[in-house]
């Protein structure tokens, strides 16, 4: 009986062990992506390699960036990662009217900032913090999206404040499910949606994105991880909705892309 029982303890050990070692990888397994997943040359051609030799490859001039690294440190709240942030970069050399949802440090929006041309115009669309308790969960909403947004809400000032590419951009205070985005209809060359990501922020960003964004210009979403908890209500939407519109997962990303064309 003792030896059945230590057999028994043992197995179960092994496998929460299993378990706990490869927990990402289960996870990854069990929530397959619905969106066809395609490398970042699919989405914009700056994104071809040049072949410097037999084994060497490396990026075109279309592709190299100004850039900052913020360290670990530096607790900064929902931000891109490298990779993301150099293909955000990257598209802003290209494009002339620029949208955001969601500016919380401003990290991105300084980027696409310090890359685009003199001309180019930035709007960054973000919660006014003195309106945060006025928030409310929607049904479908999930808790801990909803949570975050009022975490990632505090700022005084962002990481573009007082430097020389400021004036590209104009930072509008709204609770974006208010907002009225018909003056934006159809001349938006690139949309990040990064705000909210709860269901009914993320359907309502999505919906006037379609509208605001120009025949081929490109329309980001940032945080489409199938399995992590916060990023649940995007994983839903937008695998409901790339059903019928021809939305792609960048691969080694946690973007997600549309083209308008
Ligand atoms: C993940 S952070 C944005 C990160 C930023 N895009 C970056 O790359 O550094 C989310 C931001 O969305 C804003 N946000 C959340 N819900 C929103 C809503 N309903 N309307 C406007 N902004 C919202 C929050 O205030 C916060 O600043």
């Amino acid at each position: 009986m003792i030896i059945k029982i230590l057999v028994l303890s043992s197995i179960i050990l092994n496998l929460v062990l299993f378990f706990l070692l490869n927990k990402k990888k289960i996870k990854k397994y069990l929530h397959k992506n619905n969106i066809k997943e395609e490398d970042i040359t699919k989405l914009h051609q700056s994104f071809e390699l040049n072949e410097i030799s037999k084994n060497l490859k490396g990026p075109k001039k279309e592709a190299l960036i100004k850039s900052f690294s913020i360290s670990s440190d530096n607790t900064i709240v929902g931000m891109t990662s490298e990779y993301e942030a150099w293909i955000l970069s990257t598209l802003s050399k290209t494009s002339k009217n620029i949208f955001e949802f969601g500016t919380c440090s401003g990290k991105t929006t300084y980027l696409m900032a310090l890359n685009s041309s003199e001309d180019t115009k930035i709007t960054s669309l973000t919660l006014d913090p003195r309106n945060i308790n006025k928030l409310e969960r929607g049904n479908l909403d999930n808790k801990v999206s909803h949570r975050n947004i009022v975490n990632e809400s505090i700022y005084e000032k962002f990481l573009f404040s007082g430097t020389d590419v400021e004036k590209k951009i104009d930072v509008i205070f709204e609770n974006s499910l208010e907002f009225e985005h018909f003056a934006y209809k159809s001349k938006i060359d690139l949309i990040f949606i990064d705000g909210g990501h709860t269901y009914s922020v993320v359907k309502n960003d999505t919906e006037k994105s379609f509208e605001m964004i120009k025949p081929n210009g490109i329309i980001l979403w940032h945080d489409y991880v199938p399995g992590k908890k916060s990023s649940k209500d995007i994983v839903k939407y937008l695998n409901k909705i790339s059903k019928e519109r021809k939305i792609y997962h960048i691969k080694n990303t946690s973007m997600c892309f549309f083209q308008n064309i």
